[in-house]
């Protein structure tokens, strides 16, 4: 069973230094991305890519919000143990997981993030080998859950509340444009008749926008990795190497990244699986997908030209944050 379909709600309890609180979130749908094509340099919308069923009626995951692992611009990482018994899941859940909580309007970027952790997961399976197992995207608002959401926050750590907008943010009060939200670029079939199937013209999330007098709180759970990728391990060819291939793992799944940069590379959780392709269990991992997009390999010209938009360009000035 995928470690997606374990867990349906979710309670965070923390008390730290900087903040007390408890949350209770419930599973919530991801957002498709339309399918990118080499073929005519456009998104595609196709009923192929849409949401993924979110399990009912899973397990109630209770959990105590650890140290503060990392931080960007959509999102602040912290470590949480579990702090209720879910002995009988399957596969089991590790003890210690990181919750990554979107700022507070970065809700639709993490929702795009979620969907492609599900992509990955459903048709390449690949969490658990070069990217860290997913168990799920969950959200709640706030004034339902009687929390404070003062939003204010420093550039510093400690921020004052994990879903605090980024000081320096270029706009606090809407979320990203996401490369397929425009309309120009984006063919659809000249029957284009999704019905039920929720793609990404149909999502909710297309038209969310954050609102600051009903905040939206949106959270992944993920596997937990180790220390990001330093200078130092650049230096090492054996490392260079393994990086190389989960790279190359991810482009034989069609998944463009699109911000692989040195803090987006972890060192891989301690349960990573072997990788199929590769027959080793690699020491490193893919983070950050809520700029990533879907290519369907199957009707592109692989690899002539899909190779510079899948291509994470490892080592290159981008990655090491020159440019
Ligand atoms: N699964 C994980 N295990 C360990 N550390 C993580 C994990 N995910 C994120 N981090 C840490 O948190 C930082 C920010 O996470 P990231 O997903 O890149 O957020 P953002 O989208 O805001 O850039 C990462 O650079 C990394 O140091
Ligand atoms: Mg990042």
């Amino acid at each position: 069973m995928s470690p997606l379909s374990l867990i349906s709600a979710l309670t965070i309890n923390a008390d730290t230094e900087e903040f007390s609180f408890r949350l209770d979130l419930s599973r919530s749908e991801s957002f498709p991305s339309h399918r990118f094509s080499c073929v005519d340099d456009k998104f595609h919308a196709d009923i192929r890519y849409s949401t993924y069923q979110v399990p009912q009626n899973a397990a109630h995951l209770q959990l105590k919000l650890g140290d503060c692992l990392g931080f960007g611009a959509t999102g602040t990482v912290y470590s949480a143990h579990i702090s209720n018994s879910l002995s009988d899941l399957s596969p089991p859940v590790p003890q210690e997981l990181i919750v990554k909580f979107a700022r507070l309007n970065h809700c639709r970027s993490l929702a795009r993030e979620a969907w492609i952790y599900n992509c990955l997961d459903e048709n390449q399976r690949l969490t658990g080998t070069v990217v860290p197992r997913c168990y799920g995207f969950f959200t709640s608002k706030l004034t339902e859950s009687g929390v404070d959401y003062t939003t204010s926050s420093s550039s510093e750590l400690p921020f004052e509340l994990p879903w605090s907008i980024y000081e320096f943010d270029r706009d606090p009060h809407r979320d990203d444009i996401l490369h397929d939200d425009f309309d120009d670029e984006v063919v659809r079939p000249q029957t284009w008749n999704p019905g039920q199937t929720i793609t990404k013209d149909s999502s909710p999330w297309n038209l969310w926008t954050p609102d600051p007098d009903d905040p939206l709180v949106a959270v992944l759970l993920l596997e937990k990795g180790g220390q990001r990728y330093t200078d130092f391990d650049d230096r090492d060819p054996l490392v260079r190497e393994d990086v190389e291939l989960v790279c190359e793992d991810l482009e034989f799944a069609g998944i463009a990244h699109n911000d692989f940069r040195m803090p987006n590379l972890i060192r891989a959780p301690l349960a990573t699986s072997v990788c199929r392709r590769h027959k080793r269990v690699h020491k490193w991992n893919i983070i950050d997908f809520n700029q990533a997009w879907p290519l369907d390999l199957s009707v592109e010209n692989f690899p002539r030209d899909t190779n510079a938009v899948l291509n994470s360009r490892y080592r290159s000035g981008y990655f090491y944050g020159w440019q």
